[in-house]
């Protein structure tokens, strides 16, 4: 039988979908400086909603950076505390005329929600909000458990506010554990906690040759041109088979449990329909004796995300420009310690340089891989609320993404985290066209209600 909590969410499922609806229409796009007063504008509506479902000294923290949200309520005696966490912020839209609806005005299709920000993490996040509204609402203004909130507005971009005010403020986020939605169910329909993600570090190389832009006509043949000059680096980063060439970048590589390889085996993925439906590319690649799934949540890895830089207009333009970017991050496994990893690499890159160019070699931001331990009464929990509302039992995964903060719940506030996601593999995260399947925003929120109440219980 649904519990009250339950009952009422169901009968407010279309207005929680407006709400989020007006949720999404906020473009808090957390890296780009000219959405900086929409980044402000959500934590503000957020700040709101919170006060208006009965959460208490919620508070919209400033920062160096976007600011947190905070909200609280502490008078369930002897039971746990939860330390609700979540993102407003989203990445930005482009490329624009990929999408079939504009990203900032959420449309419906086929039971999905198609925005930015639907599933990583507005939607996600909202979950938690309209979870709480329905448990306050049918226990009369009391929750089973105690809890605490925390939203941040600049996950998408490292996360660095966060970070730090987890840092010198533990006492404020104090809990047992924190619960955490932003990651993905394994398949439709299947019960999915995530207890692994990968770290990384992001960072820029910018090479410079001549003192200003040049006539390649003119100056073709003696002149040293950087992008040749990065794409000379880039390609003895990583090898035709997927393994990187920095000097001792695998020497940390900590290895998953024979267990977990095992269970990853019994997972079911289909390589051929990864490959076709959510990749769309004539192979995989990557580093041979790996499956997709060690590849992806337990070896490390490098990518280039763009190459600012010289002419990009439509039309030809005969420049060698004086300088060129290249965005390269790498995805870290647990005990690869992003410092060092920094450090081997831009040794390395330097040791590149081509003749002519001067390098700059920079960190934008960076975070730990993590794993985290199942055998404690929080995941034992969150696995029994899933099988009420699935029917299922639990898998646990690991993701090859990364969320920085989780790290840090560990590290310095002592905490696991409870990652129960509810995207699906092909939601487009970060892609035009992202979504959440709306039946996932309410099992979401049935899934929260229950995980509360087993451990109110
Ligand atoms: N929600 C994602 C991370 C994620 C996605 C984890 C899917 C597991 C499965 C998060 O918002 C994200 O995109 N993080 C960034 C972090 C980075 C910018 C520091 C990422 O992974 O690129
Ligand atoms: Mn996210
Ligand atoms: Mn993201």
């Amino acid at each position: 039988m649904p519990s009250a909590a339950v009952d009422y969410a169901r009968q407010n499922y279309p207005r929680f979908l407006s709400e989020l609806k007006t949720f999404l229409r906020i473009p808090s796009v957390s890296t780009l400086p000219e959405h900086k007063s929409d980044v402000a504008a959500a934590a503000a509506w957020l700040a709101e909603e919170m006060k208006r479902i009965g959460l208490e000294h919620v508070e919209v923290i400033r920062t160096e950076g976007h600011p947190l949200v905070y909200g609280d309520w502490l008078h369930a005696t002897s039971k746990p505390t939860a330390l609700c966490y979540g993102h407003y912020d989203v990445q930005p839209p482009d490329p624009l005329d990929e999408w079939k609806s504009p990203p900032f005005e959420p449309t419906e299709r086929n039971g999905n929600l198609y925005a930015r920000g639907a599933v990583d993490d507005k939607g996600q996040m909202y979950i938690h909000i309209k979870a709480l509204e329905s448990l306050f609402k049918a226990h009369s203004g009391k929750l089973p458990i105690n809890v605490r909130v925390i939203l941040e507005g600049e996950e998408e971009v490292g996360g660095e506010q966060i970070a730090r005010f987890v840092r010198e403020h533990p006492e404020r986020l104090k809990a047992d554990f924190a619960l955490v939605s932003d990651t993905e169910l394994f398949a439709p329909e299947l019960p999915t906690l995530c207890v692994g993600l990968r770290g990384m570090i992001y960072t820029e190389i910018e090479a410079r040759g001549a003192m200003v832009d040049l006539h390649s006509g003119m100056y073709g043949g003696a002149a040293p041109n950087p992008f040749i000059a990065l794409a000379q680096i880039i390609t003895q980063l990583k090898d035709s088979s997927g393994r990187i060439l920095i000097p001792g970048f695998y020497d940390d590589v900590e290895a998953p449990s024979a267990d977990e390889l095992k269970a990853w085996k019994q997972l079911p993925f289909d390589e051929e329909h990864y490959r076709k439906t959510e990749v769309g590319s004539p192979v995989l690649t990557g580093e041979p004796g790996y499956s997709v799934l060690e590849r992806t949540w337990a070896r490390p890895t490098l990518d280039v995300h763009g190459m600012p830089g010289g002419f990009i207009g439509a039309g030809a333009k005969t420049v060698i420009p004086a300088k060129a970017v290249a965005k390269v991050s790498m995805r870290l496994v647990p005990n690869m310690m992003p410092e060092k990893t920094f450090a081997q690499y831009k040794s390395y890159v330097q040791s590149l340089t081509p003749a002519g160019i001067t390098l700059d070699v920079r960190l934008i931001h960076s975070g730990e891989a993590i794993v985290i331990g199942t055998d404690n009464p929080y995941i034992e929990a969150a696995t029994r609320a899933l099988r009420q509302v699935w029917n299922k039992d639990t898998v646990f995964i690991r993701g090859g993404g990364s969320i920085p903060i989780v790290g840090d719940f560990e590290r310095h506030l002592k905490i696991p985290s409870v990652m129960m996601g509810f995207g699906l593999p092909d939601d487009n995260l970060h892609a035009p066209n992202e979504k959440f399947h709306l039946a996932n925003f309410y099992r979401g929120i049935e899934s929260v209600i229950a995980f509360f109440e087993e451990l109110g219980r």
